[in-house]
């Protein structure tokens, strides 16, 4: 039995749609504070879609309907600067080109507030201090490298309720360890964590699981249910959109 207390984040009936095209529908989803939540689904299902829509991202906020719902005040009118001033933060699937500022000061502009901070946080995130500190935070930096950065940002800014889009899409296995002591982490601070992702060995760490399908969520629950399910029967892909329409997607979480 869960409380609306216990929800840090709602969805109620949101949709989105780009270029004329309807990509989300009918999405209701409830988000547990302080818990790890997953969500899987095949590629196109729409799952960056729906963490830009939560955090209000440019071209996306007006597009969306419905209502979503942040510490009990809707949010929807917000822009992307006061939802993440709320303490929302979304890690990105491609991290974002950074404008080459010295990794040091981009981490204190993020939040860290001593070199003592700005170390231990690109340690966490498998970046050796002295070699990165003074590096320039911009496209000389490798893809696995971005996103290392943008986990330790994503660390000092201490949101409360973070989305991580495939953390792991490549990272090497040996420092993917890092990221599960950074989820660690931010379970011992009861951040509230989405981990978006297709790996069976991240979605180990979620403890809720949402399976989307072609818009629309078409389970929820256990996360070790929802992992087995997708494993098993989602590919190739049995949820014709039109079936989509007719799915159950209000079950309870
Ligand atoms: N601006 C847009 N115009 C038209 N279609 C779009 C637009 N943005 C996204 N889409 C489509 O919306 C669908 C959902 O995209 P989204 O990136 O959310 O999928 P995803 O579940 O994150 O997939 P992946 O696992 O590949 O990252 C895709 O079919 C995508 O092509
Ligand atoms: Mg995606």
């Amino acid at each position: 039995m869960t409380t609306d207390d216990d929800a840090i984040l709602v969805l109620e009936n949101v949709g989105v749609a780009r270029n004329g095209q309807p990509i989300l529908a009918g999405i209701d989803a409830t988000f547990q504070r302080g818990l790890v939540h997953a969500v899987v689904g095949p590629n196109g299902a729409g799952k960056s879609t729906l963490a830009a829509v939560i955090m209000g991202l440019e071209g996306y906020r007006e597009a969306t309907t419905g209502v979503i719902r942040y510490e009990g005040a809707v949010i929807g009118q917000l822009d992307v600067t006061e939802r993440a001033r709320r303490g929302i933060a979304l890690a990105w699937q491609e991290p974002a080109r950074f404008e080459g500022l010295r990794i040091g000061r981009l981490l204190e502009a993020s939040g860290a507030s001593s070199d003592d901070e700005v170390d231990a946080a690109l340690h966490d995130a498998g970046l050796e201090p002295d070699r990165y500190r003074q590096r320039a935070a911009d496209t000389t930096l490798s893809g696995g490298e971005r996103k290392k950065l943008e986990l330790a940002s994503i660390m000092v800014m201490r949101p409360r309720f973070v989305m991580l889009d495939e953390p792991d899409s490549g990272i090497d296995v040996a420092s993917l360890d890092h990221i599960f002591a950074a989820l660690a982490t931010l379970q011992e601070r009861e951040t509230t964590v989405v981990l978006i992702t297709h790996s069976p060995t991240v979605l180990r760490h979620a403890e809720r699981a949402m399976l989307m399908c072609c818009g629309a969520i078409v389970d929820r629950g256990d996360a070790e249910r929802i992992g087995r399910e997708f494993a098993s029967g989602c590919i190739p892909c049995p949820h014709h959109p039109r079936q989509v329409a007719r799915h159950d997607t209000r079950r309870a979480s």
